[in-house]
């Protein structure tokens, strides 16, 4: 199996870049099935999801818009709890439907925070899509709509997920070896 090491720790290959595109055409035909004829804006969710985001998006077959939004609630290997703001809306979504696009739902806390924006900015409808989930860490009981893999409580990285900065080019996704 595939190691790497980035700063201080190592990483194992966990979700082949093969694996994560094949998983990606299957969402997205889902996607184009399930929101043909509706007024879809996705919402990517920085820094994380601008892969994933790109990889839904350019796989798509109805009319849609993207738009991006900032909100970091993460620090080192440990969510930090604390939410920060939410910057980037230019975006008018009320009376649209709503695909939100992350990286990664752990605690649900980021999930969370979105959506009472999303709720307050009178979204029609919201759809939740994310490459992975870690349903150990989970505290919400939002419905998660698209969910690429779902992951142990364990801190990965690469496919647009971080470890102190780092790792985000990589395509395949690695979790950390203790
Ligand atoms: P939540 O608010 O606890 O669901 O955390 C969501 C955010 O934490 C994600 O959008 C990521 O930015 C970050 N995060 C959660 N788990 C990991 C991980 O295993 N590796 C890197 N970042 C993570
Ligand atoms: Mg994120």
């Amino acid at each position: 199996m595939k190691e790497i090491r980035i700063l201080d720790k190592n990483f194992r290959e966990m979700i082949t870049e093969d694996a994560i595109h094949q998983r990606i055409g299957e969402m997205a035909s889902q996607m184009n099935k399930e929101l043909k004829g509706k007024d879809v804006v996705f919402l990517g969710i920085l820094n994380g999801a601008f892969l994933f985001a790109a990889d839904i998006f350019r796989r798509l077959e109805i009319p849609a818009r993207i738009s991006f939004v900032k909100l970091a609630s993460y620090e080192g290997t440990k969510s930090s709890g604390s939410i920060k703001e939410l910057i980037g809306w230019n975006e008018d979504i009320n009376n649209k439907t709503v695909v939100v696009i992350e990286d990664i739902i752990d605690t649900g806390h980021t999930l969370q925070r979105i959506m009472d924006e999303l709720v307050m900015r009178k979204a029609m409808e919201i759809k939740i899509a994310t490459a992975l989930f870690k349903p150990g860490a989970y505290k919400s009981n939002i419905t998660l709509d698209y969910v690429g893999f779902e992951i142990p409580n364990d801190f990965v990285v690469g496919y647009g997920l971080d470890y102190d900065g780092y790792g985000r080019n990589l395509p395949a996704v690695y979790t950390l070896i203790h």
